[in-house]
């Protein structure tokens, strides 16, 4: 190594420290990466070792109810002195309790998923003194949330695992980085490298969020099976959900292919059928295939059953290649960044 090469790398990393140092202050973190929340994986042990890390775990609350989540939040804070945040889907039917749960244990900031956050619970965070994070899907509900009180965003593209937009990371980036200055924004959506980080920084985003990568990780509770499915699949094998007729939309998920999602087909072909036969009215239709996938995340996290189960994973899951500790992934992270970083001061 020759001498000066420390220093350089040095520089580097301080570089790299100055182009996240919104999302670091924001997050209260040294390395502006976030743990995107994933139902049933990110719990305590994996959000706990992200944190641990320097990033920023964030506990998926999922259908979790408010004594769950309290639970979950001071297992959490026994493992990690460090921040972390808690992600609520906004249509939760215990929304307003489970803010209180997050805000009576001091989480100081909280994520709304799942739709534009209502106004109550904007307020009802805001005035518990956390921080909101919110996704935007758009520029304009990008400003719209800005204006409403979220203090930070999520830009997540098409290509993440689970719930997924139709909008791709690439264009989002274009459409709303350059144009929105008020809040630290954080990427999400097909990132497994630091050089990608690295790109999205320089374009203006504050930090990036990532869920698949750390799905796989040592600390993460998933089953071998689901760990097993993240190693060998590629970013082919992680598509969005199918919709096989425009009268019955079906939500858009990204996951692995396999006897579910086949099975998911036929499902839908044959309720189609026995609506077109007068056997269901279309709510019903509606409903049953919207049930098809109930408990369909645990089966595959918790259980084990990869095959039935609904295998929710991103783009970026040909880059998972070894059950490695959440430690070295963030730091394999930083270290590409650093190394780009390098590389192009010749
Ligand atoms: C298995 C799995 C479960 C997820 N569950 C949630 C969830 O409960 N709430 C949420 O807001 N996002 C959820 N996500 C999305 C992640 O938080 C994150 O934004 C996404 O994984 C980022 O894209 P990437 O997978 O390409 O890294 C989930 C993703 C995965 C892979």
């Amino acid at each position: 190594m020759p001498p000066d090469s420390v220093p350089r790398e040095v520089a580097a990393r301080s570089a790299l420290d100055r182009l996240w140092s919104r999302g670091t202050a924001f997050l209260g973190c040294s390395v502006a990466i976030m743990g995107g929340a994933m139902s049933w994986v990110s719990e305590r042990h994996l959000v706990a070792a992200i944190s641990n890390a320097g990033g920023f775990g964030v506990i998926a609350c999922g259908a979790m109810g408010p004594d769950l989540l309290a639970r979950e939040i001071a297992g959490t804070q026994a493992l990690t002195v460090r921040p972390f945040g808690v992600n609520l889907i906004t249509m939760h039917p215990q929304l307003d309790d489970l803010i209180r749960v997050c805000l009576e244990a001091k989480v100081g900031h909280i994520v709304l998923a799942g739709g534009i956050p209502p106004g109550g619970a904007v307020r009802a965070v805001k005035d518990g003194g956390a921080r909101l994070v919110a996704f935007a899907p758009a520029l304009v509900l990008a400003k719209r949330l800005v204006r409403s009180g979220a203090d930070a965003l999520v830009i997540e593209g098409s290509e993440a695992g689970g719930h997924i937009g139709p909008v791709s990371l690439t264009v989002l980036a274009q459409e709303i980085l350059p144009h929105l200055q008020e809040v630290p924004v954080f990427v999400a959506g097909g990132l497994g490298r630091g050089e990608a980080i690295l790109a999205y920084l320089e374009m203006g985003a504050s930090g990036a969020q990532l869920g698949t990568r750390f799905a796989a990780a040592v600390e993460s509770i998933a089953h071998p099976n689901f760990k097993r499915a993240f190693l060998r699949a590629n970013a082919r094998d992680a598509v969005p959900s199918v919709q096989l007729d425009e009268r019955f939309p079906v939500i858009p998920v990204r996951g692995l292919t396999n006897e579910g999602t086949r099975r998911f087909l036929r499902y839908q072909a044959e309720t189609r059928d026995r609506f077109q036969a007068g056997a269901l009215s279309k709510e019903e239709a509606q409903l049953e295939i919207e049930h098809f996938w109930a408990g369909a995340l645990r089966r595959a996290v918790i259980d084990g059953d990869v095959e039935n189960g609904s295998v929710m994973a991103g783009q970026s899951v040909g880059m998972v290649t070894a059950e490695q500790p959440t430690a070295a992934i963030m730091d394999e992270l930083v270290s590409q960044a650093v190394a780009a970083l390098l590389a192009r001061r010749g």
